[in-house]
């Protein structure tokens, strides 16, 4: 791990010629000198920057070296800078640094030795160097710590959806197998008491059509799920033909009028302008008949209108209900994967439908959003591009 910014060293000498001299020794690539002519520059210089070393004149008028490296000792941020004094040749250095760690004070005499000048300042500069890199090593193991928890707690965050995810699905799939089960149990019940009059064409035709109902909704959660399997593997393709689409509009309509009844509701249909244009009718129907699903499952039994405009060169389909709305945080949630919307007491789904619904419009190169005030209703608008010849 290389450090990138220089190593800053700090001269302290009341006379210029002194700092000139000793910086002409000093400097060096990738070193910065500082210079200061007295004890309070020093210091000012000391708080603003962080000093690998600081070679002190000990001799200097006002604060002298002692006194600075005094004060250096009773401050956080300097305490931990090594000191060279620089001091005549035969001055009794009879001062004690106690509190220093051993090896941060040493002392250069003047006449200064050019050589033993150099050599001092390389040893500082290399511990000074070691101990960044250290630091930078500490800094990324650290970092690297936290990538990991970060991931922990993402595999812990998947895990959870997963068995959220299955119970959930057992959950729907239970609902309509058991529905099928005790039809099955009542049916054996009747065989065995021989009471042939529930199997007659009548009951048998409508029996029918309840197990219909029930394999139907196995069926589309299974679908529902393949389909997102494919959306996310990116296998998703479109079989596109020449689609008449107000044509498959009142088809779809005219197919969920009964589930409208059943929820005491109607679905109103306006697409007055026959619309062709070059889309896969299968996931274009997939489209509508889930967002008709969704409003009469959370229009609040309200009806739904169903209108169709046709431009130049797109159609719009807007499916609008006036049940309670979706809040304003929840209107981009609710196209994401198995989002559901909460307090929702209608009967569940696995929160696929409009995420599959907007991948399927934008595979289309086309869109589906939601505007919604919420308490006033929904309005979901399946935008597509519309050409009438094959696109290239
Ligand atoms: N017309 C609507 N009005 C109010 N909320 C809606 C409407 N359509 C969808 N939602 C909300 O969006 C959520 C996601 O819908 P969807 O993806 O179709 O999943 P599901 O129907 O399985 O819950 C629903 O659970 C519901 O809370
Ligand atoms: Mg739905």
């Amino acid at each position: 791990m290389q450090d990138a910014s220089p190593t800053k060293l700090l001269i302290v000498d009341d006379l210029p010629e002194n700092l000139q001299a000793l910086d002409a020794l000093i400097r060096g690539e990738r070193r910065e000198v500082h210079h200061a002519g007295s004890g309070e520059e020093a210091l000012a210089l000391l708080l603003q920057h962080d000093f690998a070393l600081a070679i002190l004149d000990v001799q200097m008028p006002g604060m002298d070296g002692f006194e600075l490296a005094e004060l250096m000792r009773g401050t956080e941020k300097t305490r931990p800078i090594p000191i060279v004094f620089v001091t005549a040749a035969g001055k009794e250095l009879n001062y004690s640094f106690k509190g220093y760690e051993a090896g941060a004070v040493d002392v250069l005499y003047k006449p200064l030795d050019p050589g033993a000048v150099k050599s001092k300042v390389e040893v500082f500069v290399a511990l000074h160097q070691q101990r960044e890199a250290m630091r930078q090593q500490v800094l990324a193991l650290e970092a690297a710590r936290r990538q990991q928890e970060e991931m922990q707690a993402q595999l812990q965050h998947a895990l959870l959806m997963r068995d959220e995810f299955m119970s959930m699905v057992s959950h729907e799939m239970r609902t309509p197998l058991n529905t099928l089960y005790l039809e099955t149990q009542l049916r054996k019940m009747q065989l065995d008491r021989g009471n042939m009059a529930a199997f007659g064409a009548e009951q048998l035709r409508r029996m029918l059509s309840r197990d219909d109902r029930q394999i139907q909704n196995i069926v589309r959660l299974i679908d529902d799920m393949l389909d997102v399997s494919r959306i996310r593997s990116g296998k998703l393709s479109l079989r596109p033909g020449l689609v008449q689409l107000a044509g498959l509009l009142g088809r779809v309509v005219q197919d969920l009028t009964p589930q409208a009844a059943t929820v005491g509701t109607t679905i109103v249909l306006d697409a007055p302008t026959p619309a062709c244009g070059w889309w896969d009718d299968f996931r274009i129907e997939q489209i509508v008949v889930n967002l008709l699903t969704n409003a009469l499952r959370y229009g609040g039994g309200q009806p739904v209108v169903v209108t169709l405009a046709v431009m130049a060169d797109s159609v719009r389909v807007d499916v609008r209900d006036s049940g309670p709305g979706v809040a304003l945080e929840n209107q981009g949630k609710i196209f994401e994967p198995y989002e559901r919307g909460v307090g929702s007491d209608a009967p569940a789904g696995l929160g696929l439908g409009l995420y599959i619904s907007r991948q399927l419009a934008e595979a289309h190169g086309g869109s589906l959003t939601l505007s919604s005030v919420p308490g006033a209703g929904a309005v979901f608008s399946l935008t597509l591009p519309r050409t009438e010849a094959p696109p290239a």
